[in-house]
């Protein structure tokens, strides 16, 4: 009996342990100071600047995603220019 309850402690610890992992790996950090750069630098190579109002912060994820490609952007920097765009949405436009 007792060794039954130390292999499932062990067991709870190692789930514990292996969620608390992911976890931290999900939660990414987005430095919006970076996408308003790579936003300025890249965004207006090819078409004229689109206002974060033009979209809805659903049709932006989407875009930004296809805009990715086009660019050649990181993940990390697709990630911080979406964070300056949902930055900048003005209180009425936050959809
Ligand atoms: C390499 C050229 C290029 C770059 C760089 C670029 N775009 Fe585009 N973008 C296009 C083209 C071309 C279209 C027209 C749609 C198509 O044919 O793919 C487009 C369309 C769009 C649209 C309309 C919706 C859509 O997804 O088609 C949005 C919004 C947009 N771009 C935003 C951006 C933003 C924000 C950036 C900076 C991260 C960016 N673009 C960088 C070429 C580019």
């Amino acid at each position: 009996m007792k060794n039954i309850i130390k292999t499932t402690t062990l067991a709870l610890v190692a789930l514990l342990s292996m969620n608390t992992t992911v976890f931290a790996d999900e939660v990414k950090q987005v430095d919006i100071a970076n996408g308003a750069q790579v936003w300025a630098d890249t965004c207006m190579r090819c078409h004229n600047v689109r206002p974060p109002s033009d979209l809805t912060v659903r049709a932006w994820s989407f875009s930004m995603n296809h805009m990715r490609v086009r660019a050649g952007l990181t993940g990390q920097e697709t990630r911080d220019i979406l964070a300056f765009i949902r930055a900048s949405k003005t209180e009425e436009d936050r959809k």
